[in-house]
């Protein structure tokens, strides 16, 4: 132990004194943030995880001190013993500790540090590589600091709203059976079954279901997740999950507890009252006004089907893709002067990476007609009633997509966004919570029609859609509900299927053999044979939810040792090749030569 340790307790941290405390005997411990020699004192900044105190070190007051502070550097990590003195009229006000300073009497380093790669302030600019190279001095950032607090409060007032509401906090293998669909998975070799490989669970999805089987009936887990997919900014490779599951409930209860803990993260982390209850919203409003399954209700515009009067307009392209069995979508601007001439040209090139070919756009002027590219194909009929469908008035702008169903909504969705960011009317700022309800049960390939579960097989499918399972899948909804916030998916759950003559059908219409279901999931299915509790959950997205409580611009910012885009470690250079030796350990072969 420091000797210093061993005589001293630190009494405050860097962000407690205040003018009150002037007078008294303190002990610090911290950070050298900052050094300035004003001829004769020496000025330091001692960081901590609260914040900065100023330090002085004057040749009158301590000598012994003063010379010590001579040798100290940035990054430095120190103890000191001091008085804490007012700064009279000479106020930071930019620091809450600005009121006073403390006059240094010993000093003890505890360690010397080589000068950073960068500077540990907020918004220096520094190559991201770097930072993650050295991910624990990048973490020494207030930013960072605040926002892994905030994350740690997250988690706090999640196990406490749970605990109280008689939620058990149960762990779940993280190894487990392989089972293929859903997430790509991560495999483990099996040393001591040669040839057999466990999967890194991508979600505890079967064993809360056992869960509620054994009687638990209020089950959650913070329950780290895997999964191998392309990565983005708003996924991780290994992410973080509010897993939850509860017996004997419907859609309605499950939602209602929930948003009674989304209300105390945000009261009790944000200081922000939500209105109870959250907007619910169907899918198949969604997309017919949002274009998409995760609506950001922060900005109010809207997208319209104009396919009915587009498919008579005259205009062969817009007829042609109806006839093809597409659609048009319209986007109506409200007049704005930021919505120039080459906001509109650059959309075509937005639209390209959706696989759009083109996007038309028309201003609508005083007498009712158009001006635009389109405007002269289409007819006085179609033109009065798509302008009446959108809502459209002089000096609007509408905005047109014509393509499949999917491709249209989502390009237009897309448009939606980024039309709001360039005219700044996304009102930041906002918290728009809303229930997404009633999405589809299968996703049907276009192209194969092949069918997969859009959720995961023991979604229930409604009551009142169970008899079109057989003849009509396309059209069967799902008892499935996203909680969707400023247009980011933050959590999503169902009510489960726990009649087994339900569960039979489903994976029949999932065109799954009765071997194939025994093969992937016959201990859930034997399991569902012992009298099992009508059940349902959600999971949350904890780094979604943190990323946006924080305001952070990337989910890496709320997470303390994230991967890169390539799923990297840059801090400890991981992954790794090994060697045809331990690859021969665990039965695997090795095809692939690793390079030296
Ligand atoms: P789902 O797959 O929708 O549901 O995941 C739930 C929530 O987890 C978050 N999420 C992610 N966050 C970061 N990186 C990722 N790669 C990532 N993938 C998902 C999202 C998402 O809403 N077992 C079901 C839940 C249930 O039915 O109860 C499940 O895992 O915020």
């Amino acid at each position: 132990m420091s000797a210093f340790l061993a005589t001293h307790t630190r009494t405050h941290s860097n962000g407690a004194l205040r003018a009150g405390d002037a007078g008294k005997r303190v002990v610090l411990t911290g950070w050298v943030q900052s050094y300035r020699d004003h001829g004769g004192c020496v000025f330091i900044d001692l960081r901590d995880r609260d914040g900065l105190t100023q330090l002085v070190f004057d040749p009158g007051f301590h000598p012994g001190a003063h010379v010590v502070a001579g040798d100290l550097r940035n990054e430095w990590c120190i103890g000191i013993t001091g008085e804490v003195r007012s700064r009279g009229g000479k106020v930071n006000d930019k620091l809450p500790t600005g009121a006073i300073e403390v006059w240094v009497d010993e000093i003890e380093i505890f360690s010397r540090a080589e000068t950073p790669p960068f500077a540990i302030e907020d918004d220096v600019d520094t190559n991201d590589s770097l930072r993650l190279k050295y991910r624990y001095l990048d973490l020494r950032r207030p930013k960072l600091q605040r926002n892994l607090r905030m994350r740690s409060h997250i988690t706090r007032a999640t196990r406490s709203y749970l605990g109280d509401h008689g939620f058990l906090e149960m762990e779940t293998p993280f190894m487990v059976k392989y089972t293929p669909g859903g997430a790509r998975n991560f495999l483990v070799p099996s040393r001591l079954n040669p040839g057999s490989f466990y999967a890194l669970a991508e979600s505890p999805q079967i064993f809360k279901q056992l869960l509620m089987v054994a009687g638990y009936e209020r089950y959650f887990q913070i329950v780290r997740c895997f999964r191998d997919e392309d990565l983005r900014n708003e996924r991780q490779p290994e992410f973080t999950q509010i897993d939850i599951e509860m017996s004997f409930v419907n859609e309605q209860i499950l939602q209602t507890m929930m948003e009674g803990l989304m209300a105390t993260l945000w009261k009790e982390v944000l200081g922000v009252e939500l209105t109870l209850p959250l907007r619910r919203m169907s899918w198949a409003e969604a997309m017919d006004k949002y274009g998409v399954d995760k609506p950001d209700l922060r900005l109010d515009l809207v997208l319209t089907d104009v396919t009915k009067p587009a498919s008579t307009s005259g205009f062969g392209v817009f007829e042609g893709v109806v006839k093809n069995g597409g659609i048009v979508k319209a986007l109506r601007v409200p007049k704005n002067e930021k919505l120039t001439r080459s906001v509109l040209d650059g959309l075509g090139d937005f639209a390209k990476s959706y696989g759009v070919k083109g996007v038309a756009f028309v201003r609508v002027l005083d007498d009712g007609t158009w001006q635009g590219p389109i405007a002269k194909n289409y007819s006085e009929a179609a033109r009065t009633e798509t302008t009446q469908l959108c809502k459209a008035e002089p000096g609007d702008t509408i905005i047109f997509v014509a393509e499949k169903f999917k491709v249209a909504n989502t390009t237009l969705g897309a448009i939606r966004l980024h039309i709001g960011e360039k005219l700044g009317l996304i009102r930041k700022g906002e918290w728009q919570f809303m229930w997404l309800t009633d999405p589809p049960l299968f996703e049907v390939d276009e192209a194969t029609k092949e069918i997969a579960a859009a959720h995961h097989p023991f979604t229930s499918p409604r009551v009142e859609d169970e008899d079109k399972l057989e003849s009509n899948p396309e059209q069967v909804f799902a008892r499935a509900y996203d909680l969707v916030l400023n247009g980011v998916e933050v959590g999503g759950g169902s009510i489960r299927i726990h009649r087994s003559d339900l569960q039979a059908r489903c994976f029949k219409a999932l065109q799954i053999s009765d071997e194939d279901q025994q093969r992937k999931f016959g201990f859930l299915l034997d399991a569902f044979k012992y009298g099992p509790p009508p059940h349902g959950g959600i999971a949350f997205g904890l780094d979604r939810l943190a990323m946006l409580m924080t305001g952070a611009e990337y989910m890496r910012d709320v997470i303390a040792f994230p991967k890169t885009q390539k799923g990297s470690d840059l801090m400890t250079d991981c992954p790794t090749p090994v060697s045809a030796k331990q690859l021969a350990e665990l039965f695997v072969a090795s095809t692939y030569e690793p390079k030296p």
